[in-house]
């Protein structure tokens, strides 16, 4: 099984199950003292950025004997309002969250179509309903899903099935992460903003660390990457939440739109 952005998180917690299950684990991290904490673990390390060729050739070549599992777990939140978030900042969801997912499968295909194997995508509720504040990163997860639906049904027929995770909020570093970015380019505020989105401003910090806070522990989303993979027949997507954050999606996504851009903006005040 090969885990990317196993360093923390999701990834963390889903290479150690698999581990524990008994599985050989690769795990894909960037720094040394990661890769030091999963060898701790049972888990082998690969350093792998995914939007690097040069390291997925490397981890291919580690591979090589075969693979069963993919998980492309690597991603990043980008966030803030819109009309303040740098091209370059958004070009970088993409880049890591879809081009990278899609680097990850395109390399280890090879790999994984002798053995009928899977392949599993890291989504989020935010590819399903994208909230303001949220855009960048919800346009990399929308985008996700679209890969997620033409990669099964063209590997279908190879026996590789592909499976798609979809976590609400999940108690990771994400947050933090994404919050220590979106700061480093809203304040101070593009000139001619100033003083505009301060009130957004407000809201991201409160929602990012809502969501660190009362998210879901990151080993119920590794379970669901369990079943994913081992699941005589996996389904298309396993939706990961609170019950109360799932029943939102599904009503926001049913709502026409006045109604849920109203409840929307009640919601976050
Ligand atoms: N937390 C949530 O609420 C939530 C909800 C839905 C979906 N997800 C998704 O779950 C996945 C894991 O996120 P997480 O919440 O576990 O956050 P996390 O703890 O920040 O983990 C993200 C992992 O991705 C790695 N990564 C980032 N850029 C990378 C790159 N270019 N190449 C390789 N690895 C890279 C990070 O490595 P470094 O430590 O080296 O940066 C880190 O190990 C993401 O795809 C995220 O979108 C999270």
């Amino acid at each position: 099984m090969l885990v990317t952005g196993a360093g923390s998180g999701i990834g963390r917690a889903t290479a150690r199950l698999l581990a524990q299950r008994g599985f050989r684990v690769y795990g894909g991290v960037r720094r040394e003292e990661d890769a030091e904490a999963l060898r701790a673990e049972g888990i082998t390390p690969l350093f792998l950025d995914v939007t690097r060729e040069e390291d997925l050739e490397r981890a291919k070549e580690a591979l090589r004997k075969g693979l069963y599992g993919l998980v492309a777990n690597a991603g990043i939140a980008v966030a803030g309002p819109l009309e303040l978030v740098p091209l370059a900042a958004f070009r970088q969801a993409l880049e890591v969250n879809v081009l990278g997912a899609f680097a990850t499968v395109k390399a280890f295909l090879p790999l994984l179509r002798p053995n009928r194997g899977r392949v599993v995508l890291m989504g989020s509720v935010s590819g399903l309903v994208a909230l303001p504040l949220m855009g960048p990163y919800a346009a990399s997860k929308f985008a996700l899903e679209a890969l997620a639906d033409a990669l099964r049904v063209e590997l279908r027929p190879f026996g590789v099935r592909v499976s798609l995770i979809e976590p609400g909020s999940v108690a990771t570093p994400i947050w933090e992460r994404s919050l220590k970015a979106a700061e480093a380019y809203l304040e101070p505020p593009p000139p001619g903003t100033e003083g505009v989105y301060g009130r957004y401003l407000e809201v991201a910090r409160r929602l990012a660390e809502r969501n660190a806070r009362r998210g879901l522990p990151p080993e119920r989303v590794a379970e669901a990457v369990l079943k994913a993979l081992e699941s005589e027949n996996p389904k298309a997507r396993y939706l990961v939440a609170h019950p109360a954050r799932i029943r939102e999606t599904l009503l926001l996504r049913l709502l026409p739109a006045p109604w849920r851009d109203w409840l929307i903006a009640w919601f976050l005040g």
